[in-house]
């Protein structure tokens, strides 16, 4: 019932008592009993009006606010009594819309400061969960919902499942719950190197968990162990030859003139293989390091034709066709880096076939990208060879391609050289067939895509 309706009501039962009380009391005196009811009418009809018009403001704001208490609206709504009115009423409802509107603002910046909250937290490469004392999780960012393997629609509100990673991660929150202390651990397995934190949040009885995946550092640290190992190995055994060398000549005392130039040209031949190690790791690091400061529009079909020239300078008898699908290559990229990826593979195709040597380039454009094709008729590489031969240092007959000078280290830079501008290299190879490398490099345009 209403707020006015409770306040007639009430006036009428007093003046049903009242009644009551005159008829007992007086009800033989009929002027006197007709006289008493007029004036209690009267008196009650006044005070039953004074009181429904000054309980119009209360019931005006009961009836504004009643749908933000119940729920039913979010924003607190605004009590306009009219202008006119300047009594306590009046001032009761500026006083709560003054209230209202501080309490509005409060609540549009506590909303703000969440969704920032949540937004630093999604953008995070860290998985970060909330879990509370019974080891429900009560939040879980993106990163945290893929790195335990949870859709993102079931985590928040579930306990964690039983896999060894989840057992774990659950087990440190308890701990961090119970001890009040921060838990550092690591997690590994075949596909996942994962660094966990728990930490409590003592005021809110719960713990977070933050989970960092440190799998590719892991594969750098491991390639670059790998690869300290192996230039440690290429570069001890010339290292080795030299000091044999270097002793011989020390400790012999009578060594013949034929020998001595034997020993001299080994030494030379020794230290030209070091050289070229050396140079071709440098020369790795460099392109690895290299910025993009130095690319610049030029033309793939120009530089290939470039390389076809120098190629026959130093081996004139070589064949090479060309077939031309295409006589432009636009690129924005190092012309000289490109120049030394497709001599690399020149001379290859040149020392791993036979004589006479014949190549076949090619040029061409598809899918957005040009392509240089590269192909020679020589010994061909084994098809178990074909997904290490990028590898730096890896030579699929070690003593043919030391003999013919090679140090294992051309492709590996071939390949760093074409994915620094953004393209592919590809090998198809049949033993005793030849081999075919294809280069391919973004367009302009695709690149702006
Ligand atoms: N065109 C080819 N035909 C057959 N085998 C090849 C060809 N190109 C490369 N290979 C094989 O791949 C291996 C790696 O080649 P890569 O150019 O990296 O090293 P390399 O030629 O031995 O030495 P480097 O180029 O550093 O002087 C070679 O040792 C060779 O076995
Ligand atoms: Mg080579």
């Amino acid at each position: 019932m209403s707020f006015r309706k409770k306040v007639l009501l009430g006036d009428t039962l007093l003046f049903l008592f009242f009644f009551f009380v005159i008829f007992l009391w007086i009800g033989k005196d009929v002027g006197i009993f007709t006289f008493g009811t007029l004036l209690l009418f009267v008196y009650t009809f006044t005070t039953g009006f004074i009181a429904y018009r000054f309980s119009f403001p209360i019931q005006y704001i009961l009836d504004t606010i009643t749908p933000f208490q119940e729920g039913k609206a979010e924003y607190l709504p605004r009590i306009s009594l009219p202008n006119s009115r300047s009594d306590e009423f009046f001032k009761l409802a500026t006083t709560l819309n003054a209230l209202s509107e501080k309490i509005q603002k409060q609540i549009e910046t506590l909303k703000a400061q969440r969704i920032e909250t949540e937004e630093i937290l999604e953008s995070l490469a860290e998985g970060v969960l909330a879990v509370d004392r019974s080891a429900v999780i009560t939040f879980a960012n993106q990163a945290a919902s893929q790195l335990l393997k949870i859709p993102r629609e079931i985590i928040v509100g579930h306990s964690f499942l039983n896999s060894a990673l989840h057992r774990k991660c659950e087990e440190m929150v308890l701990q961090s719950l119970q001890t009040s202390e921060i838990n550092e651990q690591t997690w590994n397995d075949e596909e996942k190197h994962l660094v966990l934190f728990s930490a409590p949040l003592s005021r809110q009885h719960k713990a977070i968990l933050v989970l960092q995946d440190k799998t590719v550092d892991r594969k750098l640290v491991d390639m670059g162990k790998h690869f300290i190992a192996n230039a440690s190995h290429e570069l001890r055994t010339p290292i080795t030859i030299l000091r044999g060398f270097a002793e011989v000549l020390a400790d012999a005392k009578e060594l013949t003139p034929g020998l001595v130039q034997e020993i001299g040209e080994k030494i030379l031949k020794t230290s030209h293989r070091l050289e070229k190690l050396v140079k071709g790791l440098l020369t790795l690091t460099d392109i690895e390091n290299s910025s993009s400061d130095h690319f610049f529009s030029c033309d793939l079909v120009t530089i290939a034709e470039n390389c076809q020239l120098l190629l026959k300078t130093a081996h004139p008898q070589v064949e090479i066709q060309w077939d031309k699908q295409i006589e432009k290559g636009p690129l924005i990229a190092d012309a000289d880096l490109l120049e030394m990826a497709i001599m690399n593979l020149l001379e290859n195709a040149v020392r791993y076939s036979a004589k006479p040597v014949r190549i076949q380039m090619s040029s061409g454009f598809t899918l957005g990208h040009y392509q240089l094709i590269i192909k020679d008729f020589g010994i061909g590489i084994p098809q178990k060879d074909l997904p290490h031969i990028f590898n730096r240092f890896y030579r699929v007959d070690k003593g043919r391609s030391r003999k013919a000078g090679g140090v294992g280290l051309g492709l590996s830079i071939v390949k760093t050289i074409v994915e620094k501008h953004k393209g592919k290299i590809s090998v198809e190879s049949e033993l005793g067939n030849g081999s075919q490398f294809t280069l391919s490099f973004p367009s302009k345009d695709s690149c702006a895509k």
